[in-house]
């Protein structure tokens, strides 16, 4: 079994991926900004780890993964300025590699997007640096030799699905409910062959389960 560290503990996936993660079997520590979300993830069986992704450095970085297994980064500025996805989209992710390369941990889960997200709908500068900082991310942990999966998803819908996706290489864009993001990324972790892939995520027509399988080469 293994210990899965989030980072994103308590966003829309996190939170539908901890209880995934422990009927598994699997311990789970989380990452959080404020300090009334300990006792949250407490509740929940979660180890919390206290941390600002806009402060961490890779040291802090490096303190809060210790004895994690696998790392998941579903963490995001989610829309709340440039500057702050520059640090949590875009640095985020390579702090976490850099971590993980000093813990000796191999396997981490990214949570990325869709490389045509928003494409024609003029979504504005913000987005289009959000997106930036995203595939600079990607880019990072793509040239590492770690295990490492990019998992992109549609546009986020917040429910958790009917347990159907379409998984694949390359695949047609389309929405996804968060629940769908946090059941790939379980299978994932119990599904160490998958490595070093970019994958993309709609809701689809093939069971979870059957669709993170059909990947392993
Ligand atoms: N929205 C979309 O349509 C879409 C599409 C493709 C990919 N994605 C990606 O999917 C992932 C998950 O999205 P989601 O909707 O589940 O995210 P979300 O609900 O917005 O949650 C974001 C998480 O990041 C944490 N976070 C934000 N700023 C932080 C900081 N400074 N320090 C530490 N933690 C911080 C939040 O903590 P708090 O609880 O403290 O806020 C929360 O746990 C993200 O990486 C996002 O970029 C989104």
């Amino acid at each position: 079994m293994a210990h899965v560290f989030i980072i994103g503990a308590t966003g829309g996936v996190g939170q539908r991926l901890i209880p995934l993660l422990q009927d598994r079997g699997h311990t789970v520590s989380g990452l959080h900004r404020k300090p009334e979300q300990a006792d949250d993830l407490r509740a929940k069986g979660v180890t919390p780890v206290a941390g600002d992704l806009m402060q961490m450095d890779e040291a802090a970085m490096t303190a809060a993964l210790k004895g994690a297994d696998v790392v998941v980064f579903s963490a995001g500025a989610a829309g709340s300025g440039q500057d702050r996805a520059t640090v949590i989209d875009g640095d985020g992710p390579i702090k976490m590699l850099a971590a993980a390369r000093a813990n000796g941990i191999r396997r981490l889960l990214v949570v990325s997007v869709f490389p045509e997200a928003g494409r024609t709908q003029d979504l504005g500068a913000g987005f289009e640096h959000y997106m930036t900082q995203k595939k600079r991310a990607d880019v990072a942990i793509a040239a590492s030799d770690l295990d490492w999966v990019l998992l992109r998803p549609g546009t986020l819908k917040d429910d958790d699905g009917d347990g159907h996706v379409t998984l694949g290489r390359a695949i047609a864009y389309g929405d996804v409910a968060r629940g769908h993001v946090a059941g790939v990324l379980a299978e994932l972790v119990d599904a160490p062959g998958i490595r070093q892939e970019a994958l993309e995520l709609t809701d689809g027509d093939m069971p979870l389960p059957q669709a993170v399988a059909a990947m392993v080469r």
